[in-house]
């Protein structure tokens, strides 16, 4: 697939945050504290829109939030290049870790890209997540290697990114 990336506002993630992640929840509810500042990114297919994820940056690396991916395009490879995106940004402004707060039933699409998991389990508005992350150096092979299939896909979009 063609997959181009956008940087999008984070009112433009709520719509498919809910229809993915929380449709129990108002598109008010989808707001995440620090969303003003964090980077939004929308990817795409023919212009049509196929998910979002958020990345939020601080002392310790980036944490990416909300990956989500329309029902309709799940397991087509568009969260692989997402998080291709997510790496090479988080690589490209110096973060030593990315990480995220996984859904359970999540983990093994983590495990497959080489995410690292963390054994407390924890429970997110009654969903039971544990923390899985890629840390630095790890990030750049990742770049070289794992994800280069998801990195050729971003293209010049990812350049016109970052
Ligand atoms: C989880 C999610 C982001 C993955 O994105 P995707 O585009 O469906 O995944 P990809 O097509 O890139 O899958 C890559 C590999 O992971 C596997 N995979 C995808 N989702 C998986 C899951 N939930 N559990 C285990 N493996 C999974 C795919 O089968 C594929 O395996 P393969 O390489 O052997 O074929 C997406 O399915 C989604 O939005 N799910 C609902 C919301 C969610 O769980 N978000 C994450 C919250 S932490």
């Amino acid at each position: 697939m063609n997959w181009t990336f956008k940087l999008i506002s984070h009112d433009a993630t709520r719509a498919t945050r809910q229809a993915v992640l929380w449709p129990e929840k108002t598109l008010e509810q989808l707001a995440v504290p620090g969303d003003e500042s964090a980077l939004h990114i929308g990817v795409f297919v023919d212009e049509q829109h196929v998910g979002v994820v958020s990345l939020f940056f601080d002392a310790e690396g980036a944490q990416f939030r909300k990956l989500a991916i329309l029902p309709v395009f799940q397991k087509s490879g568009a969260g692989t290049a997402l998080l291709a995106a997510c790496v090479l940004i988080a690589s490209q402004k110096g973060a030593k870790k990315l990480w995220c707060n996984a859904r359970q039933d999540a983990l093994g699409f983590y495990t497959k890209l080489g995410f690292e998991v963390d054994p407390e389990v924890f429970a997110v508005s009654g969903l039971l997540c544990q923390k899985a992350f890629l840390r630095f150096p790890y990030l750049k092979i990742l770049v070289k290697d794992v994800f280069i299939a998801g990195v050729q896909a971003l293209g010049d979009s990812s350049r016109s990114l970052l």
